[in-house]
């Protein structure tokens, strides 16, 4: 018997996530295929060439581990250029493809979360303007009813968009994601395009499917002043009014406020029915005249955090406990659709799951509606402009051989995930440095 356990409700969705692009492989008909190709735009010059080898059946013995290992959900992702390879053409085979992985999840009493669009456009679209074009929230909109009419017999949680707030960051403002632009501009006429997808998305997906769920991830980044000085605090206010609260809160009122400006969508209005929150990390923000990109703010680390091993992410459960608070404030349930540690030798990771599982059973005993954790990820993937050099993965990957790596913390997961819990046998088990914080005595 444990000492002590915190427990979760019953029912509560333990699970991983993952996406098309990064865990398929063979992805030839979108952007970021293309964007691989192209000289200086993924670390050490990689692609996601086979991934996972999901598309050639890996899925299987993936899903078998994590239903192995006590997980009951998967959120997983549809590749839009797979299914729509061209404008006016569906492919029924891909599209079956997808039905067979998802009768696998249920054979494996995985609940399924479909996210149908997370950060890779078919080419077609991309020559059309992408998500500049006015046009293109209505292509998005038939290609998630077509999805939708054919998927629904297994699904009722859908993601619309996965982190449109990086996907417009990245795309259009630091310019690390495809197309690779510099331009406020453009950024806020594709966050306006975004809302509109979502919008109709929603509409309909309810239309299809009225008992569906449907939501947005948002990819929470805790914006904290790096002092008291009110230009840190104005600053850390501004980035996270536009890159966190922008998003959810079109899709309760119905109004896209860009700094000055503001755009009404009126179909954007109640177009949630759950909040789906992607949390890393926390940054601290200074004032920086010099950097008008980022809205004058400054980010870095706390120089006391503990770091993931490529320094990508600082361990700061306080930033999830104030996510899930932000996230709370909407009134819907709420899914944490991604949280994870990049975390090759799996020293960091035990310790950051055992700090962020506690933080979540803490809010969950605040009256947070709280229906599931999926941790990113199920095995290293291909992390977008960052290639293969960082690794999310319970399992890792052995990109030569297909081969997965067992890490510790495997087992950590599969413990809370089996016991709904987190108890001090566990953290003495595979994290005992966190005992004190955790289960003080
Ligand atoms: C998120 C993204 C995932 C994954 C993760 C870790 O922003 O949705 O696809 O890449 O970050 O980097």
């Amino acid at each position: 018997m444990a000492k002590a356990i915190v427990q979760f409700p019953k029912g509560f969705l333990w699970g991983t996530a993952t996406a098309a692009h990064q865990v398929e492989g063979n992805n030839t008909n979108n952007n970021w295929s293309a964007w691989e190709k192209e000289p200086g735009r993924i670390m050490h010059g990689q692609s996601a060439g086979v991934a996972c080898d999901w598309w050639g059946g890996r899925w299987k013995e993936d899903l078998d581990r994590a239903a192995e290992t006590g997980q009951n959900a998967h959120r997983f992702s549809v590749e839009w250029s797979r299914i729509q390879p061209e404008p006016g053409k569906w492919d029924e085979n891909a599209i079956e493809r997808y039905r067979t992985i998802l009768r696998g999840m249920h054979d494996r009493n995985l609940r399924p979360m479909v996210t149908l669009h997370h950060f890779t456009d078919p080419l077609w679209l991309v020559e059309m303007g992408g998500w500049e074009n006015p046009e293109t929230p209505a292509f998005f909109a038939k290609y998630v009813e077509k999805v939708v009419a054919s998927l629904k017999e297994y699904v009722t949680e859908w993601v619309t968009i996965n982190e449109p707030n990086v996907y417009s960051y990245s795309g259009y403002v630091s310019g690390d994601f495809p197309p690779g632009k510099k331009d406020m501009g453009t950024a806020f006429s594709v966050m306006v395009n975004l809302v509109k997808g979502h919008a109709l998305a929603y509409h309909g997906i309810h239309n299809v499917q009225p008992e569906a769920k449907v939501g947005l991830a948002i990819n929470y980044r805790s914006f904290y002043p790096a002092s008291k000085s009110p230009l840190d605090i104005f600053v850390a206010k501004t980035q996270s009014a536009i890159f966190n609260d922008l998003f959810p809160k079109a899709a309760v009122d119905g109004k896209v406020r860009f700094l000055f400006k503001t755009v009404t969508i009126p179909e954007a209005k109640n177009t949630q029915d759950f909040i789906g929150l992607n949390y890393y990390t926390r940054d601290m923000v200074s004032f920086d005249i010099t950097k008008p990109n980022t809205l004058f703010g400054r980010s870095f680390y706390r120089p006391e955090a503990e770091l993931s091993s490529t320094g990508f992410i600082a361990n700061e459960p306080d930033g999830f406990t104030e996510a899930i608070k932000w996230a709370n404030r909407f009134g819907y349930p709420i899914y944490i659709t991604e949280n994870g540690v990049e975390d090759e030798k799996d020293t960091l990771r035990p310790k950051y799951l055992a700090y962020h599982i506690h933080k979540l059973w803490h809010m969950v005993n605040f009256n947070s509606n709280i229906k599931g954790y999926f941790h990113w990820s199920l095995v290293d993937n291909f992390e977008w402009e960052r290639g293969w050099t960082q690794r999310f993965g319970l399992w890792g990957l052995d990109t030569e051989t297909q081969q997965r790596i067992r890490r510790g913390s495997v087992d950590f997961y599969a413990e809370i995930c089996r016991q709904n819990g987190l108890s001090s046998e566990m953290i003495e088990k595979y994290c005992p440095d966190a005992i004190q914080n955790i289960f003080p005595d």
